[in-house]
């Protein structure tokens, strides 16, 4: 197999594999074609991934030799005009809302795998790159509202007088609120945590926050550890007691989401005005819609004294880790179409690879994207298909 390790554009700073990996893939003999400048921003060389094994190359060779195309941003207009029929796309492309994407993808009849639909199961679980990378935001948010707060996160007693922790309160506690619970107890912070799962109390005490309980959750274990919708009853008494919290936070940390829909609407404009001036909002869920009613993806804005931030690459402000990690997942991924002697080999009764895959020879073969994106008796316009995703998202996001 030719596999071709493309670089990033725009303000992405990681890399999809590094030459660490690249080395063990040569070892599998797999062919390994490296654009030229492809790990510059995450500190890896063309030097480092020739003495891995890989041979650097131009994108237009890469797109003319190889039979896979690795890259973690979705391809552009001119990567469609580019790749062949019979070549492979993996990337991480959020087909659950990229509805567009996938239709370009049928009408070319390529083979596409977006990284970010790995089930997630036991077996997947070393590929499951949605979790590495919650887990380098949730870290990172807890960071930059520290260095953006005008007050100290740990309780100091000097002889100035005593100074108290910062209250944190974080949304959700799934794998980025707890990467942001643990961060924010390293540097002192008093944490609550609220999320509509039960299950995560445990854990959230274990990090050393204080779990928010509100009673009459729905929870559903078919939901695979995932939130599920919650009754009007339900969503009013929770909403008072996120009220009562904010009002005394001066960090929120918003990671709140059920997959595939718009987020929830936690912090609402009115809450944000009863907070302190100089708090701090960051709002991981902003690029699909945010927790907070105010938040713009990828914009920080200030709302009476509050500084609110939809940040929605994090990652990417760790680009060395954040690539190690993106790179050790999409390498065990890797392996399972990796066959003997390093040949492609696509075997799609295995559930990962068959769950992964978002299209092949003109059909949809993942089952949640296929309920968005619909090829029976013609592939729908991208408007129409879009605008369902919209239409669904919005009824959805009501009954959250
Ligand atoms: P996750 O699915 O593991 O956790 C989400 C948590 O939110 C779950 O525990 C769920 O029970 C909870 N939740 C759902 N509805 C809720 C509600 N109404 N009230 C309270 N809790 C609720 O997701 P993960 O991996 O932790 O990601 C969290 C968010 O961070 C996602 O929106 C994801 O897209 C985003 N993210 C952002 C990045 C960035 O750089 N900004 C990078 C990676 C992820």
């Amino acid at each position: 197999m030719i596999l071709g390790l493309l670089k990033e554009s725009g303000d992405e700073t990681r890399v999809a594999l590094l030459p660490e990996l690249v080395k063990e893939l040569v070892a599998a003999k797999v062919e390994v074609l490296t654009e030229k400048l492809a790990g510059e921003k995450a500190f890896a060389t063309d030097a480092d991934y020739e003495a891995s094994g890989a041979k650097i190359a131009s994108r237009q060779d890469i797109f003319v030799r190889a039979e896979v195309l690795l890259q973690i941003q979705a391809p552009t207009d001119s990567d469609l005009a580019l790749i062949k029929k019979t070549q492979i796309w993996i990337s991480v492309f959020n087909p659950l809302w990229e509805t567009a994407l996938v239709e370009a993808f049928l009408k070319k009849g390529l083979t596409t795998f977006s990284l970010d639909s790995i089930p997630r199961s036991s077996r997947a679980q070393a590929m499951d790159i949605l979790s590495s990378m919650a887990t380098v935001a949730g870290y990172k948010a807890v960071l930059e509202a520290a260095l953006r707060l005008p007050t100290f996160f740990p309780m100091f007693m000097t002889a100035a007088g005593t100074i108290r922790p910062a209250n944190v309160l974080i949304l959700g506690a799934g794998v980025a609120g707890l990467q942001a619970i643990a961060t924010a107890r390293r540097l002192g912070a008093q944490v609550q945590v609220f999320d509509v799962r039960s299950a995560v109390k445990e854990e959230v005490m274990s990090l050393g926050g204080k779990f928010v309980e509100v009673e009459g959750a729905v929870e559903d274990k078919a939901a695979g550890g995932y939130a599920v919708e919650q009754t009007d009853d339900f969503k009013k008494k929770q909403q008072e007691v996120i009220d009562q919290h904010a009002a005394k936070a001066n960090v929120i940390i918003c990671t709140a989401q059920i997959p595939g829909r718009k987020a929830p609407v936690l912090i609402h404009k009115k809450t944000v005005e009863s907070m302190k001036p100089g708090s701090i909002i960051i709002d991981l869920a902003a690029s699909s819609g945010g927790n907070c009613e105010l938040s713009e993806n990828d914009k920080t804005i200030v709302h009476n004294g509050v500084t609110i931030i939809g940040q929605s690459n994090y990652p990417s402000q760790m680009s060395v880790d954040a690539s190690r990690m993106f790179g050790k997942n999409a390498f065990n991924f890797l392996k399972l179409i990796i066959g003997e002697e390093g040949a492609l080999n696509l075997n799609f009764d295995d559930d990962i690879v068959k769950g992964t895959c978002i299209t092949h020879e003109g059909k949809v073969l993942n089952e949640r994207v296929k309920s968005v994106v619909t090829k029976t008796d013609g592939v729908k316009t991208e408007s129409t298909a879009t605008k369902e995703m919209e239409n669904k998202t919005e009824k959805e996001n009501k009954k959250i």
